[in-house]
């Protein structure tokens, strides 16, 4: 059976170097992953007032993150966090309370910036807010990858460093063990 994994990518940009990391990490998965792209662009800001007649782009994007059986975020570092078209898209899967469409779900995060850093401090701040939403996160190895333009990925999401895509193969391997652990398949 298919398990099917939300997608999250923390940037609107057009040549995302975070997109093309999800491309790449989507290549190296076995066929029974079917990755599924959250648009988080155009979603409405998160207002609580809202809680009680949610508007309808908000609860589309929700039931996308409910009907997954495994989640994975990708993420930009900004200001050495997160940013705020992400945080805003978790805001709302995440309310109103007690209706949090992550929970459970297993999940990993990953991210890539043009600093040597490889945006690990979004990342950080990712995993504290997730640990909160009750995701079961995978823990090891993280994912900390520096672009430039050229590469290690292209913009069709292939990989042109062999120890980026040897590097890249372990995470999958271990993120689709993880899944299986937590979802017990
Ligand atoms: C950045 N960038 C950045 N990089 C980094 O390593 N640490 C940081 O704190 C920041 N801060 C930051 C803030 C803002 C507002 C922008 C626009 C950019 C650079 C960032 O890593 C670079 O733009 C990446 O290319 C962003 O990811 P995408 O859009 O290519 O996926």
């Amino acid at each position: 059976m298919s398990i099917k994994v939300a997608v999250l990518v923390g940037s609107l940009r057009k040549d995302s170097f975070n997109r093309r990391l999800a491309h790449a990490v989507e290549k190296l998965a076995p066929d029974e992953l079917a990755f599924e792209h959250v648009a988080i662009g155009d979603l409405p800001l998160y207002d609580q007032d809202l809680d009680g007649n949610y508007p309808v782009p908000w609860t589309a994007m929700k039931q996308q993150i409910q009907a997954a059986d495994a989640l994975l975020f990708v993420t930009p570092e900004y200001n050495r966090s997160v940013p705020g078209v992400l945080k805003n898209a978790i805001d709302i899967a995440s309310r109103p309370y007690g209706t949090n469409a992550f929970a459970g779900k297993p999940g990993a995060v990953i991210g890539a910036s043009i600093g040597s850093t490889g945006s690990a401090l979004a990342q950080q701040h990712l995993r504290n807010v997730l640990a909160y939403l009750d995701v079961p996160l995978l823990g090891q190895p993280e994912v900390f990858v520096q672009f430039k333009d050229d590469g290690p990925v292209d913009a069709d999401g292939n990989i042109t460093v062999d120890s980026t895509r040897k590097f890249l193969q372990g995470f999958v391997d271990r993120y689709v063990a993880w899944v299986h652990a937590i979802l017990q398949r």
